[in-house]
């Protein structure tokens, strides 16, 4: 069990009946609480919740439809995103408790002062290096409207500005990555084909990929739905088209690429987390046409060639600048 969900059962009678828990483990608290639902923004989770406990988590960045007598939120690591659902959450729970439950590490304290602007918090527990916090909604805010809290940046591209729209919470929101810039000015001389933005967050190499190859197929997939959902946006945004897949993993990709690009991730939550950029550079040759190729970056802890080169070839390295690489790799 999750630290955060034992910190809940320590005090299960404030967790009886039509509960809604948002951003969920993937552990056993839907199994203890059997009449709570699951919102849940992250593909891997939900796949897993979805097969132990079927209908009962919903994969979205909007709350699920429903008359819940409580809620609590899993602090997400953005405090943007936070702000976001705790007015989503709150909207609905006039007169009703609103839990806020997270690791000491991942900034609950600070976390907690989000909710004075419903009513009055208070400490609930303290365990498990987690605290449980709770609040009565007096002031009952607006139900948030997701895309009127975007931030969108102009990408001056060779080809034409390139307009990025980007949620709360989605990697590099409203500024462009140092190291997705360095791949934006490497993205030449890739096969044409079907190509794939691993991880695709706001979909800014996706973007690009679709304006310089337009006549090839694009999909961009990535584990996060407000990710998934920002990527929609910015394509509408720049009248692109292409397949938007919500993915646990490079399993998830399509086969037959002729190449993957990605800026690829590194952290997960508040933990440090390699585990889908490995699997990655150990399974992208399956994804790959023959002689496909893995464009890849940045890198500044030179991890990855070792595992390009025992799974994929040799490895050369495209670019380098302030101590980045940008490899490129043939499957
Ligand atoms: C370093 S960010 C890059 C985002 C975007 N490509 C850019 O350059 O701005 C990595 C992205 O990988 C996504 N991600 C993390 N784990 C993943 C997984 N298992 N499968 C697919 N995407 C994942 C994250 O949600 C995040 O959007």
């Amino acid at each position: 069990m999750d630290p955060r969900s034992e910190v809940l059962l320590r005090q299960a009678e404030l967790f009886d009946g039509e509960l809604l828990l948002a951003g969920l483990p993937a552990d056993d608290l839907l199994g203890v609480l059997p009449h709570a639902q699951g919102w849940n923004w992250h593909a891997g989770d939900q796949a897993l919740l979805a097969t132990r406990f079927p209908g009962r988590s919903h994969f979205d960045t909007q709350m699920p439809a429903g008359d819940y007598r409580a809620a609590v939120l899993f602090l997400p690591k953005s405090r943007e995103l936070s702000d976001y659902l705790l007015q989503a959450l709150a909207s609905r729970l006039a007169g009703k408790p609103l839990y806020l439950v997270g690791e000491k590490r991942a900034g609950i304290e600070r976390a907690a002062k989000q909710l004075e602007a419903f009513g009055r918090p208070r400490k609930l527990d303290s365990a498990r290096h987690c605290q449980l916090w709770g609040v009565e909604v007096e002031q009952v805010p607006e139900h948030p409207d997701l895309h009127a809290l975007a931030q969108h940046y102009s990408l001056p591209l060779s080809d034409g500005a390139l307009e990025i729209v980007t949620l709360p919470g989605v990697f590099a929101h409203g500024r462009l990555d140092r190291g997705s810039a360095l791949l934006l000015e490497h993205l030449d001389g890739l096969p044409s084909g079907h190509l794939l933005d691993f991880g695709c967050g706001a979909g800014v190499l996706g973007a690009a990929l679709k304006r310089r190859y337009p006549s090839s197929e694009l999909s961009l997939l990535d584990v996060d739905a407000f990710a998934l959902e920002s990527s929609r946006l910015t394509l509408a945004r720049n009248g692109l088209e292409a397949n938007v897949i919500a993915g646990t993993g490079i399993e998830s990709a399509p086969e037959g690429l002729s190449a993957i690009v990605s800026n690829p991730p590194f952290h997960q939550g508040v933990h440090t987390d390699y585990q889908a950029s490995e699997n990655l550079l150990t399974q992208a040759k399956r994804h790959l046409l023959k002689g496909g190729e893995l464009r890849l970056g940045p890198d500044s802890f030179r991890k990855y060639p070792p595992l390009i080169d025992r799974h994929l070839g040799p490895c050369p390295t495209l670019a380098e600048a302030d101590g980045f690489r940008i490899y490129s790799a043939r499957g």
